[in-house]
């Protein structure tokens, strides 16, 4: 009887095995667990056992019946769900799986998009290091040591004689070094300077462009930075340039606009003035200009230094420029 018990046991898994959809259930449940089935005739000999070997066979018949038993509540459950899946799979209402796509950061789109206008101006890009010899920052751009101008520009030193560039302005050397007028170039990068609060923070961006050629006037550099903020804003903007000084361009101006925040009322980012600078400029002084070899009295340029941030937060109404940098996507996916 053992033996029976065990050879029905492995019978019903290898034929639990074989069934492979709901309807054959059934049948399997009459042969082997159904009361007329092999379990229940085989226990129904247990009558005709020895008095000893009773309990012990009775004990194995239920275990078997209880293995036959989980086996099959398995084998029931993997079917059903194996119908359900296949069902879900076709769910054609269920909304596609999105692939998280990264955009450019604002401050890279607002660059992107003051590059190509000047491109379209006909200046063409270049780009320099960010880790700048004192020489092309300072020295070149007529601002010796212990010039009080070096104040303006809380430098980040790296040495002596090397720092983390204060602005873009030492690419108007590199570049006038190595090539001869008449040229027209933009200078996108990134700055630093060791300065923090609502309008400052201490990497920032410009864009440097310059203009050098014969009889360049003050007149193009305003023809010039109009019609790119014309562009940049898409409407007529107030312009106001100040008169300023900077040691490598003279006459030199800084060029504030009327504040789109507040629309000229006084704003805290305007800090309730109504305009905001974002540009300085000027006529390239002949200083500069002879100090890369080129002859003043023939040739003459103008330059100017934009800020990027300062323009984005204008464009999109950002008022405070940490939010650049914060990195908080709730931000950033807005652009
Ligand atoms: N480099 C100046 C600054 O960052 C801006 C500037 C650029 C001024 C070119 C004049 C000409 O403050």
């Amino acid at each position: 009887m053992e033996e029976e018990l065990r050879k029905l046991e492995q019978e019903a898994v290898a034929a639990l095995n074989e069934i492979e959809r709901e309807d054959g259930l059934e049948s399997f449940r009459v042969r082997y667990l159904g009361r007329k089935g092999s379990l229940s005739s085989i226990m129904r000999g247990l009558a005709q056992v020895s008095r000893e070997d009773r309990p012990r066979l009775g004990r194995l018949a239920n275990q078997v019946k209880r293995k036959v038993e989980e086996q099959f509540n398995l084998k029931k459950k993997a079917l059903a769900t194996a119908r359900e899946i296949p069902a879900a799979r076709l769910d054609l209402t269920l909304p596609g799986r999105r692939q998280p796509l990264g955009t450019l950061h604002p401050v890279t789109q607002v660059m992107e998009e003051m590059c190509s206008i000047f491109e379209g101006m006909g200046f063409a890009v270049a780009e320099g290091p960010d880790v700048e010899l004192d020489h092309y920052n300072f020295e070149a751009l007529n601002i010796p040591e212990h010039h009080p101008a070096r104040d303006m520009h809380d430098t980040f030193y790296v040495s002596e004689s090397i720092l983390l560039r204060t602005h873009t302005s030492p690419m108007q050397a590199r570049i006038m070094e190595k090539h001869d007028p008449p040229l027209r170039y933009i200078a996108p990068g990134k700055v630093y300077r060791c300065d923090s609060d609502i309008t400052h923070t201490p990497m920032f961006h410009q864009v440097e462009g310059f203009l050098v050629d014969r009889r360049v006037s003050f007149a193009d550099l305003k023809g010039v930075l109009s019609s790119f903020l014309r562009s940049m804003f898409r409407k007529d903007l107030a312009l106001r340039f100040r008169p300023s000084f900077f040691p490598f361009t003279e006459p030199s101006a800084e060029v504030d606009i009327g504040c789109v925040i507040c629309g000229g009322a006084g704003c805290r980012v305007c800090k309730r003035t109504g305009w905001i600078e974002i540009l300085g400029a000027g006529l390239i002084d002949p200083e500069v200009l002879t100090r890369v070899g080129y002859d003043p009295d023939t040739y003459s340029g103008f330059a100017f230094g934009l800020g990027v941030e300062r323009i984005a937060m204008l464009k999109y109404g950002i008022d405070d420029i940490r939010l650049f940098y914060e990195n908080d996507l709730r931000f950033l996916a807005r652009f």
